[in-house]
């Protein structure tokens, strides 16, 4: 058997990175100012800080300012909504992102749906959101994550139209964005979650597979089509003595046997993870291009 082809998201997003790197400086030429993004990070979940580390070092690179508000996890429900408010009426700012999850004391969704709709490079306004959804209708923003993955078949030439898609996960962040991107292609997509019996039959039919699942390596050789394009949205830590941080992250797709069967296969870390960042990189730049023109 021929080993699946790796989808290299490292090097992808690098490519990516300095074609935003140019829009970047434009937009700063053009209008005097570079696109801004604002992160907003609560608490300190080590995770939800690293991302955000990663966001702003990204920023930075490519010649976006970033701007930051880092409040405590018992931060009140309306002084973070005035945060919000504050970067809506921001002119530097183009783009709000507010790391997820919340606190639980926090009503996320009233938070979310503060975010003005010029400025949710996130894309998780139920605004945009529901575009995406929609025939005929486009988002401002399409959540990074899933836009990753879209433009990951992409630029390997995957093809989507008339394919079966199966997307395991059904969270807002991914699973239910990137099961309408795929059918906005003309994929003909199936959503398999925890209460779907028989997942490994309906995923061993699929053409294109998205796990995000969050279960470490749930998805065997067995559970995938010969030739398949498997994108492992999965980044689930799973101890190791052999790291300073005592954990290593693997994704949702037991890569080593899985690259045996697949066509094509993303990698854990280097495939998705990086390309989320750029996707955000890019809808930052385009929103303030959008805006300032
Ligand atoms: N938490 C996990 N993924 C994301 C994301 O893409 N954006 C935000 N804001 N929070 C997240």
């Amino acid at each position: 058997a021929t080993e699946a082809q790796i989808i290299d998201g490292k090097l992808t997003s690098e490519l990516i990175r300095k074609e935003i790197a140019l829009e970047a400086a434009a937009v700063k030429s053009k209008y005097g100012k570079a696109p801004g993004l604002a992160v907003v990070l609560v608490g300190s979940r080590g995770d939800s800080a690293t991302y955000v580390r990663s966001k702003k070092k990204a920023c930075a690179d490519v010649g976006i300012e970033s701007f930051g508000r880092e409040l405590p996890e018992d931060v009140s429900e309306e002084e973070l909504l005035k945060v919000v408010q504050d970067y809506n009426a921001d002119d530097d700012v183009h783009g709000i992102l507010v790391q997820l999850p919340l606190p639980k004391h926090i009503n996320e969704q009233r938070i979310l749906d503060a975010i003005s709709l010029d400025k949710d490079v996130d894309g998780f306004h139920p605004f945009n959101i529901g575009s995406l959804a929609m025939r005929g209708r486009q988002p401002l923003y399409t959540s990074c994550t899933p836009k990753g993955c879209l433009e990951l078949l992409r630029r390997y030439n995957v093809p989507i139209s008339g394919k079966r898609a199966v997307v395991l996960g059904r969270s807002n962040i991914v699973g239910m964005p990137v099961a309408h991107l795929l059918q906005a292609e003309d994929a003909t997509v199936t959503v398999v979650h925890s209460k779907t019996k028989d997942a490994q039959a309906l995923c061993a039919e699929a053409d294109i597979l998205i796990a995000a699942i969050g279960k470490a390596e749930m998805v065997k050789a067995d559970w995938v089509k010969p030739g398949a394009a498997v994108i492992d949205v999965g980044t689930n830590p799973v101890p190791d003595d052999s790291k300073k941080s005592g954990y290593r992250l693997v994704g949702d797709v037991a890569f080593r046997e899985v690259k045996e069967k697949a066509g094509f296969i993303t990698p854990v870390p280097g495939g998705v993870g990086p390309m989320t960042i750029t996707m955000l990189l890019q809808n930052c730049t385009e929103g303030a291009q959008r805006i300032l023109e």
